[in-house]
């Protein structure tokens, strides 16, 4: 549908060339809605910069903008200011063209490393923020035409494995692999659930806080574990296993998914050979047995620390694990750009692999998106009531009996199968929208009501307003053809809201170009405020006049178009009755 605000920065440009003026048109949406739509300054920086009256530039530029243009009112206002009030047939004929991304650039190749749970723990509110994101940042690079690929990038090859080994082993000693004799095959069922894994897990980590010998034990474990011995190997992978299976549950409730289920253990094998060319190279340094690459610079603010390579012990590092998987991201998938959606806590270590990436030689583009936490009442990362870490799934669940409460409300029943699922895809809606619409450096508290409310600026808010125009094309039969462009007048309410959708191509460009969904959000909300302004400004399927009729319901369909759009970049599914 061509931007508006571009349509009107080329014709300015022309115009601004044909006055023989050097001055970059900059237009934007006008601060002053009932007097124009759009504006421009640059009469008064090109009479700053020419010693003349602004009023005089801004005069000799309307004169030109009106022989090319009839799609505006174009007028001269106050100091200078260039205003543009849209014709009706201009936002008609520009909203009858589909949508069409802004491309500022080349497409590359991208990988959104996203999601990041840990294998046999369990996933919690944390993974839900990354994931989130992630998925509305690898849509919003997709759309633009880039290349992407998501992943997922498991934590599997941590010491958690080394204690789980022998947490298991204490309580089944007699299972086969942990005898060193045993010949295999090992048996093909798990020996236990992701749930005892889950339970397991936390009891054996204080523990071997406490027990120096215990923690000992874990790390020989691991040790072993990642030198191949065979039953400790065939172990970790039921573990594994039975994590992913939980995980894609979990991810399908989400509307998430990876192309890559790749985990830490995929780069294990290529890192002494990458330290190998890292020393060629001359980027290596020994520090107290440890290996190290220095990433400092003397325009440091802050103290930054080596990059540890390989520990004193010879073991290797969460950052040494990162390198090699940038490695292997560069050469086997040509990643031109890597964007990380972690933690924000976590951001000197990836100020420390980016640089050392740098050293190394990579010509990559890499983003750190790094967010903050979702908070309870006490403004501490959100808990359970007993103080664990809340889990995904508990998450999940809380928020559809929420959304199934309030439909019974609404509608006194709550029966079918396909009311449970709607239910949950309104929970999730709400969800999803209340950790986009922060900026996602932003920490943000839970608020199990406020996401949820019909009224507010929430995922259920925006569902409700596609509900209804689902409504309105499920009770008319008829196709809505296309309009007539000089035969629509436009009421404020319809006008309003042409403007704003003809505002979608250079808001999404501005969520990809900071990398921030949450504008996404704020302008989808602002499409569905004034969509129910429309909807309570005047009647749609009863209307009389069939002009007005024809162009409300296209101009719903319209709406639909774009709010349909808009969720499918977050992630977030609709449904079709509420
Ligand atoms: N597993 C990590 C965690 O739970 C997140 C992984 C992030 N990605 C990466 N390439 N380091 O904190």
């Amino acid at each position: 549908m061509i931007s508006l605000q571009l349509h009107i920065t080329d014709l300015l440009t022309k115009a601004l060339e044909a006055c023989a003026y050097d001055e970059p048109a900059f237009v934007k949406a006008s601060d002053r809605p009932d007097l124009s739509d759009y504006q421009s300054t640059v009469a008064l920086s090109l009479g700053k910069k020419l010693k003349t009256n602004p009023v005089e530039v801004a005069n000799k530029l309307k004169e030109v903008l009106s022989t090319s243009t009839t799609n505006f009112d174009i007028f001269v206002a106050g100091p200078g200011f260039l205003n543009f009030k849209c014709t009706d047939a201009c936002l008609t004929t520009h909203l009858s063209k589909g949508i069409a991304p802004i491309k500022a650039e080349t497409p590359q190749n991208v990988i959104v490393d996203y999601g990041g749970p840990n294998v046999a723990k369990p996933m919690h509110v944390g993974h839900l923020r990354s994931s989130i994101i992630g998925e509305a940042l690898k849509r919003l690079c997709r759309y633009k035409g880039h290349a992407v690929l998501g992943d997922i990038h498991l934590g599997d090859w941590g010491t958690q494995m080394g204690m789980l080994i022998i947490a298991l082993q204490e309580k089944n000693p007699d299972l086969p692999y942990f005898d060193r004799d045993f010949k295999g095959p090992y048996p093909e069922a798990s020996p236990v659930t992701l749930d005892r894994l889950q339970e397991i897990y936390p009891q054996i980590s204080s523990r071997c806080k406490e027990d120096e010998a215990l923690a000992e034990k874990a790390r020989t474990a691991t040790y072993e574990l990642q030198n191949g011995r065979p039953g400790y190997r065939a172990l970790w992978q039921h573990f594994v296993h039975v994590s992913i299976e939980d995980m894609k549950k979990n991810f399908a409730h989400l509307n998430v998914s990876f192309e890559q289920w790749f985990g830490e253990s995929r780069y294990q094998d290529a890192i002494p050979s990458m330290i190998v060319a890292y020393e060629k190279k001359n980027l290596v340094r020994k520090s107290d047995g440890a290996l190290v690459i220095d990433v400092a610079s003397p325009s440091d603010k802050k103290e930054m620390p080596p990059l540890i390579l390989k520990k004193k012990d010879g073991g290797f590092l969460y950052a040494t694990t990162d390198l090699a998987t940038i490695e292997e991201r560069v050469h086997a998938f040509d990643a031109e750009r890597i964007i990380y959606v972690v933690d924000g806590r976590q951001r000197l270590h990836f100020e420390q692999v980016f640089r050392a990436a740098q050293k190394v030689g990579h010509k990559t583009t890499f983003d750190f998106i790094g967010f903050g936490t979702m908070n309870g009442p006490d403004n501490k990362p959100f808990k359970t009531r007993s103080g664990g870490a809340m889990r995904l799934e508990e998450l999940i669940q809380m928020l559809s009996e929420e959304a199934a409460a309030r439909i019974k409300e609404a509608r006194g029943d709550l029966e079918t199968e396909e009311d449970k699922a709607r239910a949950q895809a309104i929970g999730v809606a709400a969800l999803k929208f209340a950790d986009l619409q922060h900026n996602p450096s932003q920490n943000y508290q839970f608020d199990l009501k406020k996401f949820m409310n019909f009224e507010g600026k929430t995922g259920p808010y925006l569902l409700y307003a596609l509900v209804r125009i689902f409504v309105f094309f499920y009770k008319t039969s008829k196709k809505i053809g296309d309009l007539k462009h000089d035969a629509c007048t436009l009421s404020e309410a319809e006008r309003a809201l042409m403007l704003k959708i003809l505002q979608t191509e250079e808001v999404i460009d501005r969520a990809y170009q900071s990398l921030s969904p949450h504008f996404l959000c704020d302008f989808a909300f602002d499409i569905a405020q004034m969509f129910s302004r429309l909807y309570s400004a005047h009647p749609i399927l009863s209307e009389k006049d069939d002009t007005k009729r024809h162009l409300r319901l296209w101009l719903c369909k319209k709406t639909q178009e774009m709010l349909l759009l808009l969720l499918d970049l977050l992630g977030i599914s609709h449904v079709n009755k509420m």
